[in-house]
């Protein structure tokens, strides 16, 4: 493939990012891991002994994160849609989030016992057609608030990314309802040039 100008930049920048080098030096599969070690440093939600369930789990840093806090004590189940290598501690289950069998192999696999937290860093494939891939991004977010409204425990925790954009503030809206306590978070580690935004939950008002 012909090298352009725009992805020798990207090569740069990614060689030069500073948490790309720190993911490498800390030993996590990609600079991801940093937004969830920040969203944890300013909310500290995620516990020694926490059952967790992260969505969008590949490559596998976030999962990475969990398993290094959570280790044995709790419980850490990951999915994707893509393959993703082993991680210890962490149970995973290959599937597309959107298809009803792979919401049943997740419940299955939780054995009706209820979470501590639900972290989702799904995100589609980007198509360049920004309503399009807007609209997939909140759906994706509407499935994993559905899935946490039905398998969180009382006063458990939710954090997902999202992106501003069309139906970003309704969905907000109905996070907010269901949690006592919701901030939106743009972490340093996420770069500038990103409309990423992650919004965490916290004390799930279930009823
Ligand atoms: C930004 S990456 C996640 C990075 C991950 N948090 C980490 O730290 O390594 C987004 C992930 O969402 C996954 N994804 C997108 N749509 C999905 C779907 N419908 N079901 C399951 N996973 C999906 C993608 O395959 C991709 O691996």
């Amino acid at each position: 493939m012909k090298r352009t100008k725009t992805s020798k930049n990207w090569m740069h920048e990614h060689v030069d990012d500073f948490y790309v080098q720190e993911a490498q030096k800390q030993g996590y599969r990609s600079r991801a891991a940093f937004k969830l070690i920040q969203a944890n440093e300013k909310f500290k939600f995620i516990k020694h002994d926490s059952r967790a369930v992260d969505l969008g789990a590949a490559p596998g840093s976030w999962s990475e994160v969990l398993s290094r806090l959570i280790g044995k004590s709790g419980r850490i189940v990951a999915l994707d849609i893509l393959e993703m290598q082993n991680i210890k501690n962490v149970e995973f289950i290959q599937g597309d989030f959107r298809e009803q069998l792979v919401l049943q192999k997740i419940e299955k696999v939780l054995e009706n016992d209820k979470l501590d937290l639900v972290i989702s860093d799904m995100a589609p494939n980007i198509s360049g057609i920004k309503v399009k891939d807007q609209l997939g991004i909140i759906y994706l977010n509407e499935l994993a608030l559905d899935f946490s409204l039905k398998w969180l425990k009382p006063n458990g925790h939710f954090l997902v990314k999202s992106f501003v954009g069309a139906d970003f503030e309704k969905f907000l809206g109905e996070v907010k309802r269901q949690f006592k306590i919701v901030t939106t978070f743009k972490p340093k580690a996420s770069r500038d040039r990103s409309s990423e935004i992650f919004i965490y939950g916290s004390e799930f008002l279930s009823n």
